[in-house]
């Protein structure tokens, strides 16, 4: 079968990577990709919001299935356009993406159907928002409805703080019509985890577990990123803590899709904290996490072509998921800057000598070509990947791979993996 991949980051880098050991894979594209994932497959010059290009580039090239990595062509129902022309998509409908693309809709859903997640209001209107503010307990957090390229979320330290953060969002408009909307969420503690679920609408299965470095320091300082690294799988995400949240978030959110008419079909990304009360809902997200497929897909060990063939039509229930024993860790080389602002187009080295290193992969995200060199080309440039016994192997060796390589304004955090938390507060009854 010929396959097609939209997106153009680590995460889809990572899914090449990952179709490539499928057995009935004939020949593999990506649109846009980058310059690492044009040395695995062929990359096509079509944009990722270009639906009717890459729908006409799938009719034209024979295409079986067409795998969408990225939100917003999910958000925007790139599979609705696909379907409409007979073809076939790995990834949730539009009606169904409205899950991560409106904070107030997976809120109200989540309220609906009792999934455990923080208390919380929805205000269209900012003067009502502000006013609501008087009455909350202090932090709060502030996240506007719509996607904010991961930047829509604050939490808030003062009332003063709330306010402008409620002004920013509705009233100056700093993410467009995402912030026509806001939710004011209760404040949570609790570590957090990134746990991926393959679902076709009626069955669901639970990838293994991972945790993000979301802010751009060591020591989780600065403002928050995609993602600076991560590791899998959590320890404190044990077999009793999944069967819990099986129970009472990942099947219960599956079945109020369907109740709703909205069956979601594709990945389903929880972002769970485990508070003292119990594991709570921060967040989904309709695809694939970004690092979190990078440390995932590496250590799976199922064909993936066969599961996203198994979701796109509706017989999940014929797969079960097997992940090795070994741990994962993936290290973020930045350009030094991100996520506010940064230089690019300097020549990277040492790729070669890393990924010959057994176990590693580099996968790529923000890279380019120039005449032969790869050079950077964005804020996140490249995650550097190591399978090990254990998470501490793991780390040794993915930061031993990331010291082969060079380029101007690399920047990594030096922490990712180390002092990982292996238990929680809350305790299961
Ligand atoms: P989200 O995009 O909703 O996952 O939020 C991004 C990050 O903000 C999360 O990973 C958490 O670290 C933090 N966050 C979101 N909601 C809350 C909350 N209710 N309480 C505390 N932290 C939160
Ligand atoms: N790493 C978080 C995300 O992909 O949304």
């Amino acid at each position: 079968m010929n396959v097609l991949v939209v997106g153009s980051g680590g995460r889809e880098h990572a899914i090449v990577k990952g179709l490539l050991k499928s057995k009935g894979l004939d020949s593999l594209y990506c649109a846009p990709g980058n310059a690492g994932i044009a040395l695995d497959c062929e990359c096509v010059d079509i944009k990722a919001m270009d639906f009717d290009g890459l729908a006409d580039f799938a009719e034209k090239n024979d295409i079986g299935l067409t795998v969408i990595g990225m939100d917003d062509p999910l958000i925007g129902g790139i599979t609705d356009v696909f379907e409409a022309r007979g073809l076939k998509v790995f990834g949730p409908r539009k009606n169904a993406a409205v899950l991560e693309g409106s904070k107030a809709f997976s809120k109200e859903l989540m309220t609906k159907y009792n999934i455990p997640t923080g208390d919380y209001r929805v205000f269209d209107n900012a003067d009502e928002a502000l006013s609501y503010l008087d009455s909350c307990k202090i932090p709060v957090v502030v996240k506007a409805d719509g996607p904010a390229l991961g930047k829509g979320v604050l939490i808030c330290g003062s009332k003063d703080e709330a306010a402008d953060a409620v002004k920013v969002i509705m009233r100056d408009k700093k993410f467009g019509d995402s912030g026509n909307r806001v939710v004011i969420e209760e404040f949570l503690t609790g570590p957090e985890v990134s746990v991926l679920t393959f679902t076709d609408g009626k069955t669901i299965r639970v990838m293994s577990s991972s945790q993000d470095y979301k802010k751009a320091y060591s020591g989780n300082k600065g403002p928050n990123t995609g993602g600076m690294g991560n590791y899998s799988p959590v320890p404190f995400f044990t077999p009793d803590v999944e069967r819990y949240c099986m129970e009472k978030i990942f099947k219960p959110t599956v079945d109020a899709m369907a109740s709703e008419g909205r069956p979601f079909s594709g990945v389903i990304f929880f972002g769970l904290m485990i508070t003292e009360d119990g594991p709570r809902v921060l967040e989904y997200n309709a695809r694939f996490g970004d690092p979190e497929t990078q440390v995932i897909i590496p250590r799976m060990k199922n064909d993936l072509l066969e599961v996203f063939l198994a979701c796109a039509e509706s017989r999940l229930s014929e797969i079960e998921l097997e992940f090795t024993d070994e741990a994962a860790v993936c290290v973020v080389l930045a350009s030094s800057g991100y996520p506010v602002s940064y230089e690019k187009g300097f020549s990277i080295t040492g790729l070669d000598k890393a990924s010959e290193m057994e176990g590693v992969s580099v996968f790529h995200a923000g890279t380019g070509k120039e005449g032969n060199n790869i050079v950077t080309n964005g804020g996140r440039v490249l995650g550097v990947t190591a399978l090990g016994p254990d998470i501490e192997a793991a780390r040794k060796k993915a930061y031993e791979a990331a010291s082969c390589i060079s380029f101007n304004n690399k920047y990594m955090r030096n922490d990712i993996a180390a002092d990982i938390t292996r238990e929680t507060l809350w305790k299961m009854g």
